[in-house]
Formats: C-alpha cells, sequence, structure tokens
C-alpha cells in the first residue's frame, strides 16, 4: 500500500480511568498497555491517534479513604494523581493528556450534559429508601452492608448477592443487615433521587449498538439488557459525597459514574485549550474524529448504555468504537490482594524490565473478551526467547561482522530476503489495527525465525570477509524491518535500536524506503530476565500511608525485662515482667518461646507499646505489647541501643 495516498485518519482513544483511592495494579497495565499499543501504531502508521485518561476522583470510596487518613480528599487525590502518573510512565503509556475528573472542564460538561438532559425532559426526581448508617451519618450504598442473605441464611454476605447460594436480591432484603463502616445496625430511610429517563433512550441505544464497533457477546449482553426493563438510572447521592453538586438541588451530587466517563471530555478538552484547538473540532456533533474507548468487561454496562445516553442527550458525537478486555490473572490465580496476586504496577516494574511486561501482555493479548493469564514461569522463558533469542540475537550476531568492517554495511543485499519481511507489513498493520497482538508477535517472530535459519545457513563465519559483510548486511536490514514492526509494542527497545541503525524518524513506509548504511557499536538492548521472585505480601501492601497524628497516637517507651518465665499450658508464650522506669511495671505475655529462653531475657532492654488496650488471656491480663521483628526463619526482638533508659519515650 502506498500510504501518500492514503488519507490521515484522526483518532481519538481512551482507557478506563482508574480510581484515585489505589495504586495501579497490573490489571491497569494491561489495559493501558492494550491502548498504548493501538494508539502508537496508528501513529506509526501515518495517522493522527491521540490517548486520553484522568484519574476518576470521586464517589464514596475516595471520601472513605480519604477520611481514615485523616487528610482532605483534595490532598489524598492530588498524591494519587502524581503516583498514577509516574506509574504509568515506567511502562511508556503515551497520554497525549492524563488529567483529573475534579477539574472546572468535568464540572462545567457535567453541569452542561445535565442542564441538556433536562431540556429534554430526561429528569426526574422520586423519593427512595436506602440503609443509612447514624453513627456515620451517611447513606450506605451496597457494598457497605453485610448480613444474612434471605434466600439461604447465609451469614456475612456483602451487598445485594449471597456468595453461597448465588441469590441477587435487594439489598433491603438482608437480614440483620450490619452497616461495615461503623458496625451497626443501619435503619432504612427516604430520601429524593434524581434519575435519568434511560427507557426513552431505547431507541436510541439499538441503533448505536447496531453501528458501534464492539465485541459481539458484548452487543448481545446489552441487547438483553436493553430489551429486559430497561430502568431509570439514580444519577444523584445525598451528601456527604466527594464529588460535584447538582445543580438547583440541595446536598445532592452527581453519582461517580456520571461525570467519570465526562473525564473523557474533560481530558480532551484541557488538551485542546493547551494546543490552542477546539474542542469541537475534536469531540462535539461535527467533529470528524473517530471516537475509541478500551474499557474491561466488567464495565461494559456503562460504556454501552449510560455514557452513550449521556452523550446522546447532549449531542455529543456517539463512540465509534468500544473495545472490551478480560480480566488479568497471575499465574492462574485472581487477582487477590490477601494471595498476594494483587501486584501493584510499580513494584513490578522495580522487579523487571517493564517493557518487557508490554511484550508479554502483547503476545497474550487478542480481541476478544477472554482472561489473559500472566505466568511468571512463562513470561520469564517468553522474553528470553523471543526478544533476546530470536529478535535481538539477530543484530548481535550480525554486528560482530559489521565490525570489522568499520561498521559500514554492503549495499550488496540479498532483496530476496528482506522483501519476505517487507511483504508482511500488510499483514502486521491488518492485525495491529484489529488488535489481534498474541496473532502478531507470532508473525513477527515468525520472521525473526525465518532471519536467524537464513544466518545459520548462510554461514557468515565461514566466508570471505566481503560476503560476511553482506549477510549480515542483509541480516542487520532485516533487524531493521522487525523494529519498525515491534515499535508499538516495545517503543523504548526499539528507540535504541533506531538509534544503534542511525535512523532517526520512523513510520511503516520506511521498511521499504530505508536502508541501513551504518551503525553504532552493538550493545546489548535487553538483559535475559532471571527467575521473577515477588517480595513478601507485607512489602507489596505496605500502602497505608499513616499521618504523623496516627503514629503518635502509639506510645512507644523504653522497658527493661526484670524477669521473663515460661507460662504453663502455652506453647509460645513467655510472661515479662516490664520495669517501665517512672510508669511502673507491666505483665506482658509475648509469643517469642521459640526464639528466647527466659534466662537470655533478664536485664534486656525492649520497645514497648505502652498504650495497647489491656488483654485478657487464658493466663492472666496482658497490659500492652513487645516489639519484634519476624519471618520464616525466627524471631528478633527490638531493642535500643545502649544508653537508653526504661520509660524513655521512642519516636
Ligand atoms: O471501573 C473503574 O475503575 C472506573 N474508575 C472506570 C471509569 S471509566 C470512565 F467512565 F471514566
Ligand atoms: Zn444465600
Amino acid at each position: 500500500m502506498d500510504n501518500s495516498k492514503k488519507t490521515k485518519r484522526k483518532i481519538l482513544v481512551t482507557q478506563a480511568l482508574p480510581y484515585a483511592n489505589a495504586p495501579l495494579h497490573l490489571g491497569h497495565i494491561l489495559e493501558a498497555v492494550q491502548t498504548d499499543i493501538w494508539t502508537r501504531f496508528h501513529n506509526l502508521n501515518d495517522n493522527e491517534c491521540l490517548f486520553f485518561c484522568a484519574d476518576d476522583t470521586h464517589g464514596t470510596p475516595v471520601m472513605l479513604k480519604a477520611n481514615e487518613m485523616g487528610v482532605k480528599p483534595e490532598e489524598l487525590i492530588a498524591d494519587v494523581y502524581k503516583d498514577h502518573k509516574s506509574t504509568y510512565k515506567l511502562y511508556d503509556i503515551n497520554f497525549a493528556n492524563f488529567y483529573s475528573t475534579h477539574s472546572d472542564e468535568n464540572k462545567k460538561f457535567s453541569e452542561y450534559i445535565y442542564e441538556c438532559a433536562k431540556n429534554n425532559n430526561l429528569i426526574s426526581k422520586s423519593s427512595i429508601e436506602q440503609y443509612y448508617d447514624e453513627e456515620e451519618k451517611i447513606f450506605l450504598s451496597d457494598r457497605y452492608i453485610k448480613g444474612t442473605c434471605p434466600k439461604c441464611g447465609a451469614e456475612d454476605q456483602h451487598g445485594d448477592n449471597c456468595g453461597v447460594c448465588g441469590a441477587s436480591y435487594d439489598v433491603l432484603d438482608v437480614k440483620n443487615p450490619v452497616s461495615i463502616l461503623s458496625n451497626s445496625t443501619p435503619i432504612k430511610k427516604k430520601s429524593d433521587h434524581i434519575f435519568f429517563d434511560l427507557p426513552q433512550k431505547n431507541k436510541m441505544l439499538k441503533d448505536f449498538l447496531n453501528k458501534v464497533n464492539l465485541q459481539e457477546s458484548i452487543k448481545n449482553k446489552l441487547n438483553e439488557w436493553l430489551s429486559d426493563d430497561l430502568k431509570k438510572w439514580d444519577i444523584s447521592r445525598d451528601a456527604p459525597y466527594f464529588g460535584f453538586k447538582i445543580p438547583g438541588e440541595e446536598d445532592k451530587y452527581f453519582y461517580v459514574w456520571v461525570d467519570a466517563p465526562i473525564g473523557y471530555l474533560a481530558s480532551i478538552s484541557n488538551w485542546a485549550k493547551k494546543n490552542d484547538l477546539n474542542m469541537e473540532d475534536l469531540w462535539s456533533e461535527k467533529s470528524d474524529y473517530e471516537i475509541y474507548h478500551f474499557i474491561g468487561k466488567d464495565i461494559a454496562y456503562f460504556h454501552g448504555l449510560f455514557w452513550p445516553a449521556l452523550l446522546s442527550a447532549a449531542n455529543f458525537k456517539l463512540p465509534d468504537g468500544i473495545n472490551v478486555h478480560g480480566f488479568l490473572t497471575i499465574n492462574g490465580e485472581k487477582m487477590s490482594k490477601s494471595k498476594g496476586t494483587g501486584i501493584l504496577a510499580k513494584e513490578f516494574a522495580n522487579i523487571t524490565n517493564p517493557e518487557t511486561l508490554r511484550y508479554y501482555f502483547a503476545a497474550k493479548l487478542n480481541n476478544k473478551v477472554e482472561d489473559i493469564d500472566l505466568n511468571f514461569e512463562d513470561y520469564v522463558q517468553r522474553i528470553n526467547s523471543d526478544l533476546v533469542g530470536k529478535y535481538l540475537n539477530i543484530a548481535s550476531r550480525s554486528a560482530s561482522f559489521l565490525k570489522k568492517n568499520k561498521n559500514i554495511l554492503s549495499t550488496n543485499v540479498d532483496d530476496k530476503v528482506l522483501n519476505n519481511l517487507i511483504l508482511m507489513k500488510h499483514e502486521v498493520i491488518k492485525l495491529y489495527e484489529s488488535k489481534q497482538y498474541s496473532k502478531l508477535i507470532r508473525v513477527i517472530m515468525d520472521l525473526a525465525d525465518k532471519i536467524n535459519k537464513y544466518i545459520n545457513e548462510e554461514t557468515p563465519w565461514k566466508k570471505q570477509h566481503h560476503e560476511a559483510v553482506e549477510i549480515s548486511s542483509t541480516a542487520m536490514n532485516a533487524f531493521f524491518i522487525l523494529s519498525v514492526y515491534l515499535n508499538p509494542v516495545i517503543p523504548n527497545i526499539t528507540k535504541k535500536a533506531f538509534e544503534f541503525l542511525n535512523v532517526e524518524k520512523i513510520s511503516f513506509d520506511d521498511v521499504e524506503k530505508t536502508k541501513i548504511k551504518k551503525i553504532n557499536t552493538y550493545k546489548p538492548l535487553l538483559n535475559r530476565l532471571e527467575k521473577i521472585i515477588i517480595p513478601e505480601e507485607e512489602d507489596m501492601d505496605n500502602v497505608n500511608l499513616i499521618n504523623i497524628d496516627q503514629f503518635s497516637a502509639v506510645d512507644l517507651r523504653v522497658a527493661k525485662i526484670v524477669k521473663a518465665e515460661h507460662v504453663e499450658g502455652a506453647d509460645k508464650l513467655l510472661r515479662l515482667t516490664l520495669d517501665v522506669g517512672d510508669l511502673g511495671t507491666r505483665n506482658v505475655f509475648a509469643g517469642i518461646k521459640s526464639a528466647y529462653k527466659p534466662n537470655e531475657l533478664t536485664d534486656k532492654h525492649i520497645v514497648l507499646v505502652n498504650n495497647l488496650e489491656p488483654r485478657k488471656m487464658k493466663f492472666g491480663v496482658s497490659e500492652g505489647m513487645v516489639l519484634a521483628s519476624s519471618n520464616d526463619e525466627g524471631i528478633y526482638l527490638v531493642s535500643p541501643d545502649s544508653g537508653a533508659k526504661p520509660g524513655m519515650k521512642v519516636r
């Protein structure tokens, strides 16, 4: 295909906005990588493709998390914003703009769309009954309720469904409901809510689903929902809530799922302003940009129904496509913090080369809504075999022969070999466009295999100098073509490859147009990966920040062990009598019997948590806790440096 005759497509791309209440995990990176590869592919294919994102900052979880940390929600989301932005950068995610839903632009668009909906008679008000926590003074959404399943009687079931019998029910029917915020029994309380008339948009949504580029399985599901009785959508939440106030209402806020997707518009509009462009030209009724959303399967409902309904209420262009991906599992397990598989993206980038995860995800992703498994052994093996063993191997083995030619390549290359690669360009483009990345990677690695085979068969090490240089020049040009093909997947490694090959800006056309003339000294572009070892769960999870006041609430004191004794009937405990200076003596039971003999402990100085609630045990009352570190191998008491006296504060 001659790209010069091709019209340049203009494309806006978004991924789901991550919640601003926690760091990013690898599931976020899976989606970001899928989207980023698609964006980079289009730009490499001479289209204009812009990737937008933002933090999803509003809602109850953000508010509660901020309360728990003793900070304002604004402070929390500012910190999380920095953290998210820097984490995405580690994985080379190339946003045109990464913004925030807590922004003036977003408030403006949310109010505007709401006003339009109101003017189109899509808004109504009615009273609903919900659980209310009288201690915390807050209405409780389903996720903050636990209780007994009304169907099978299983206790401790969360929200509106039962994990034991699988039943779904109205949360108001739960027996013995408990607020998980205060552990108190909530009351039922009525309040007015604002509704968006989704049923009125039924026809429009059917037409939309007919046209939009979206996986069939998801389309079918959404059509089912449309044909079932579609209900009005509750778009308001009562105070206290962290979000935007609904104009003309007292203490009512837009539900976070209203202003979250509107955050796409906000991010684009913020970028437009910074670049002296008009939002109307980017995303409005008349814009000629194609619009694509990348999302996970859990939020298809919002993007396939609510979001187009909101857009249509205010006459915005509807998305051209929605790409839905499955969930990420790690070593075959659902990501879960308690199982140690909820790995944070930032931590993982410290353990391995983050770009290789891009490659691995690409090698696993297709355009279906299937779950993807990140298996550590397979990952290491895949990177070492594909990237190091096949792709980069071509450059490293050819560079040594070219070095003997002052790094200058021959123009007498084997065109047949190179044409085989060039001819695959259409296929490569097609596979990128249709997001069949795993097939794409297979195709590219087959080509790399062929080039390695070509080198093996041509045996440059047995040939005369000029012949060896010709073979290696052919291989090095092949390495260049493969680097172009792989560029959207591994932008950083291929950037270094282009520097090594002395090529500047590249596009897909360069596979035919550019011939490599001279290379630089070859340095390995990627080291072989070692076995992946994830630090213990406690290390991965230590993101629960506390402030200084919370820390100061713990009264730590130096104490001297005056007596240590065995406790009859206790396998693990020793009874310690502690001298805490002016504060007197304390009796503490400590689980250190496996590590210390009582007589080793007498006169030892340790650190005591002095204001821990006394705990009644079978053997007596424990009046505090001594600090110790431990792992599988042993228990180690924490001691102050010499000179510290009993009763002294530790801080
Ligand atoms: O599910 C989530 O993580 C949401 N924060 C996604 C929002 S996407 C968009 F609508 F903002
Ligand atoms: Zn049940």
